[in-house]
């Protein structure tokens, strides 16, 4: 592109964050859980968004993927020069959101190749079902299976992977350690560390805010639905007080 073209296309469209919150607000019912939320994330960067107990971590993924609650009531979510705060949750789908969410939602009644066929009804395909075998052995191994009645750390690969069967642009994992075996953890880690060489935009909500750190670029701290610190992973995994302060680890 010319140094011409390039001005005339403008500083802002060049630039603009790939995820860009723009001081959302979002409440269940009367309850006022996101309390004017701002961050920015660049194509390929992982965030560790971190926090208390019931500082609005979930709440915020729930906004961001667009589901019915909480309710966003202002501001604006831009994501890949989309308005995010516009759409419906299938339109956020469709649009490349993907949530892993906490309690990882695998389909009773279904095999580990179903949980993963299902996911490919709606439009907007990313790996095939082979590609992820490939890439999850265990899965492979285990497509016949009925997805509830594998391990924690098995469950965990497949919701990763049922996100990677769709055409995912930002991937939202909501607390991938909880409830895991620390050899467990590690395992996972490394799955996450490969999602990182592949460039897929991040964020990671975890308690383990030391393996999230080690994983992430930048960290934003929520506290009582604000955002409390903002800044590098480096700076939170230096800094014991901030870490004291707001994540009590
Ligand atoms: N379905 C809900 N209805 C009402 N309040 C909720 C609901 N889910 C969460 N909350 C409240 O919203 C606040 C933020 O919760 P959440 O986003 O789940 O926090 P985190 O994920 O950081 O632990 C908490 O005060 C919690 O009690
Ligand atoms: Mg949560």
């Amino acid at each position: 592109m010319s140094a011409v073209m390039q001005q005339q296309q403008g500083a802002a469209t060049r630039t603009d964050p790939f995820l860009q919150v723009k001081d959302i607000h979002a409440y269940y019912g009367e309850s006022y859980v996101v309390q004017g939320v701002s961050f920015d994330i660049a194509e390929g960067e992982i965030l560790a968004l971190l926090g208390r107990n019931g500082a609005g971590k979930t709440s915020t993924f729930r906004t961001l993927a667009r589901l019915d609650n909480p309710t966003l009531t202002d501001g604006e979510i831009w994501f890949n020069g989309l308005p995010l705060h516009k759409m419906s949750s299938w339109q956020a789908a469709r649009a490349g959101i993907q949530l892993v969410p906490e309690d990882r939602r695998i389909i009773p009644g279904l095999t580990v190749e179903e949980n993963l066929q299902l996911a490919l009804v709606a439009p907007g395909h990313g790996w095939p079902i082979e590609r992820v075998y490939e890439s999850f052995p265990r899965l492979g191994e285990r497509r016949k299976q009925e997805g509830v009645t594998l391990s924690g750390g098995e469950q965990q690969m497949l919701a990763i992977a049922r996100a990677l069967v769709r055409d995912v642009k930002l991937l939202l994992l909501d607390e991938p350690y909880e409830g895991l075996a620390p050899v467990i953890v590690q395992e996972i880690e490394r799955i996450l560390h490969g999602i990182r060489e592949l460039g897929i935009t991040t964020i990671i909500v975890e308690q383990n805010a030391i393996a999230a750190l080690r994983l992430s670029d930048r960290a934003v701290i929520l506290d009582t639905g604000e955002v409390a610190f903002e800044g590098s992973a480096k700076e939170v995994l230096e800094n014991a007080d901030l870490r004291q302060q707001y994540l009590a680890v």
